[in-house]
């Protein structure tokens, strides 16, 4: 669905994106994750096409970004969240969506119902005939929201989507994101929020300029850590140490308190195995369960905490 191409681009003496070269399917949650001027904004920019690479391309659905009349096909089908809201201060929320919705031609009865389902959602539709700049910054996070998808697009762009928004109201939004994943839609995720990526996300890229890593958030953890079993018991004793320690499987025995952690491959498979030879050699266990780690984690191993 999107496919950059040693993607690059330049401001003066600073390289904002160097060389990104990776593929966003159909359907695909992606998200990019990385700090403070990584080139997150600058990439979504490109592909959004109000910008153009320096060197390298993207394709956006099979259009080239920069080059007409691709760009204008680009700008039809996608949605964008831009990093600052942008919206008309002094027009009210409605006229705001109205206007854009306009914009790209959708029919009069479907822009009514579409404003109303998505300021519903957001608990904004009460609000909808105040000027916009009488709204706190979550409001104007939310009326932007639903200017990304006034007109349905098949492909979403958010900059940071939640920032700024109450709890309650980051979850809303991040279930309706669930919502447009279910049906289909491609959706092109910046974030700092790491739990929200964690949790949306098939796939992150880790960006520092150029990509560092990309991968589900199981797999780029699995590439730190391997997978971890850890077992608590009643009480630790030398023989249940030993036994698990003779298995051939089991990795990198260790202990810390009562509980045993052990690196397996296929912990589905091994996990009885392990319970097996620790009961007979005398231990009671209370649990077992897998150590987790978090993309935090992953984030500050490959950032650098
Ligand atoms: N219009 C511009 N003119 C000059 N430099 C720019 C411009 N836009 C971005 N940059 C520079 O490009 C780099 C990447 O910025 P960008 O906004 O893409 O980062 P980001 O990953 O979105 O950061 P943040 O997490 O803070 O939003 C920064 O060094 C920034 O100063
Ligand atoms: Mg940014």
């Amino acid at each position: 669905m999107i496919r950059m191409e040693n993607l690059t681009r330049t401001f003066g003496e600073v390289v904002a994106v160097e060389g990104l070269t990776l593929e966003v399917d159909e359907g695909e949650v992606f998200g990019f994750i990385g700090p403070n001027g990584a080139g997150k904004t600058t990439t979504t920019r490109m592909l959004c096409c109000l910008i153009k690479p320096t060197y390298g391309t993207a394709f956006v659905k099979g259009n080239e970004i920069g080059k007409e009349p691709d760009a204008l096909n680009i700008r039809r089908i996608v949605g964008l969240l831009p990093e600052a809201p942008g919206l008309y201060e002094r027009l009210s929320s409605y006229k705001n969506l109205d206007f854009f919705a306009q914009l790209y031609d959708v029919p009069a009865v479907k822009r009514r119902e579409r404003i109303k389902e998505l300021l519903e959602m957001l608990g904004m539709w009460k609000r909808r005939d105040e000027p916009v700049n009488t709204f706190s910054k979550g409001m104007k996070q939310k009326i932007a929201i639903s200017r990304a998808l006034v007109h349905d697009p098949e492909i979403l762009f958010l900059d940071e989507p939640t920032a700024g928004l109450d709890p309650r109201a980051a979850k809303t939004v991040r279930d309706f994101l669930s919502e447009l994943k279910q049906e289909g839609r491609t959706i092109f995720l910046n974030t700092h929020n790491l739990v929200e990526a964690e949790r949306l996300c098939d796939r992150v890229g880790v960006i520092n300029t150029k990509l560092i890593a990309i991968g589900s958030p199981k797999e780029l953890k699995e590439r730190f850590w391997g997978r971890t079993t850890v077992v608590q018991l009643k009480k630790l004793s030398p023989n249940v140490v030993a036994a698990v320690k003779a298995l051939p499987f089991a990795k990198n025995v260790r202990t810390e308190d009562n509980s045993l952690l052990i690196d397996l491959a296929k912990p589905e498979d091994e996990n009885s195995e392990v319970a097996e030879v620790i009961i007979r050699s005398g231990g009671e266990i209370q649990f077992m369960s897998e150590l987790k780690h978090t993309l935090e984690e992953v984030y500050l191993e490959l950032i650098g905490g």
